[in-house]
């Protein structure tokens, strides 16, 4: 048997892949999920209310302002769908302000965030790195026609560029504890990848 929370979590994660579906990846379903499944590990160590978590991990995204004409509208709309769903008014208020304040472009104005908000904004900046976060920087690279890499000494905007210029800075950004475990194993990958990378650009290799 589903519980009830199983239900609306199933349902709003049904609502939001069908809303993101236009949306390219990188910032579509695929990111909510990781995010999603993200803030799970880390309410596992962490603590945290897992229904608030959830809800607000699948919600965050949803009215991105850069979607919006500058305007963040994911708690506007977050609460219509939980109101719509019959869920708590606390919860749906909590979520809201979550969703409200986790923005990495709110960093200076947001309120303080509750220990649930602190595990969303840990899972979502972890989407920025590791495996996926290289292959996000990709994407972005090639959306806005920026290369991904630049030889040393030529001062032009570069995907490895960004590493060091924002997402090695999100290790020491995160919350928790356990966030800031996985962002040291996903940033260690992306340095031993750069190193590879630069190997691999001046030609070298172990040969037996
Ligand atoms: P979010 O809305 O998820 O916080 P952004 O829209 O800023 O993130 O970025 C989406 C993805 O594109 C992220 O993985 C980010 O690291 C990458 N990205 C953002 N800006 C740049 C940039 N100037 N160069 C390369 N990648 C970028
Ligand atoms: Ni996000």
């Amino acid at each position: 048997m589903q519980s009830k929370q199983d239900d609306v979590i199933g349902q709003v994660a049904a609502i939001v892949r069908s809303r993101l579906a236009g949306q390219g990846a990188g910032h579509g379903y695929d990111h909510i999920q990781r995010v999603w499944n993200t803030a799970r590990t880390l309410q596992a160590k962490s603590g945290g209310d897992l229904l608030v978590i959830e809800l607000a991990a699948l919600l965050h995204d949803l009215g991105d302002a850069k979607f919006h004409n500058g305007r963040e509208r994911s708690k506007e709309f977050a609460s219509l769908i939980l109101k719509e769903l019959g869920v708590e008014q606390t919860i749906i208020e909590h979520v809201g302000t979550i969703v409200d304040n986790i923005s990495f472009r709110k960093r200076e104005s947001a309120e303080p965030l509750s220990l649930e908000g602190q595990v969303v904004q840990d899972a979502d900046r972890l989407d920025a790195l590791g495996a996926i976060g290289i292959v996000r920087t990709i994407e972005f690279g090639a959306a806005f026609d920026q290369p991904f890499y630049v030889p040393n000494g030529e001062s032009q905007k570069s995907g490895i560029g960004h590493f060091h210029e924002k997402l090695f800075k999100l290790r020491n950004l995160m919350n928790t504890t356990a966030g800031r475990e996985l962002a040291q194993e996903r940033e260690d990958f992306m340095r031993a990848f750069i190193a590879q990378f630069e190997s691999e650009c001046a030609g070298q290799g172990n040969l037996n």
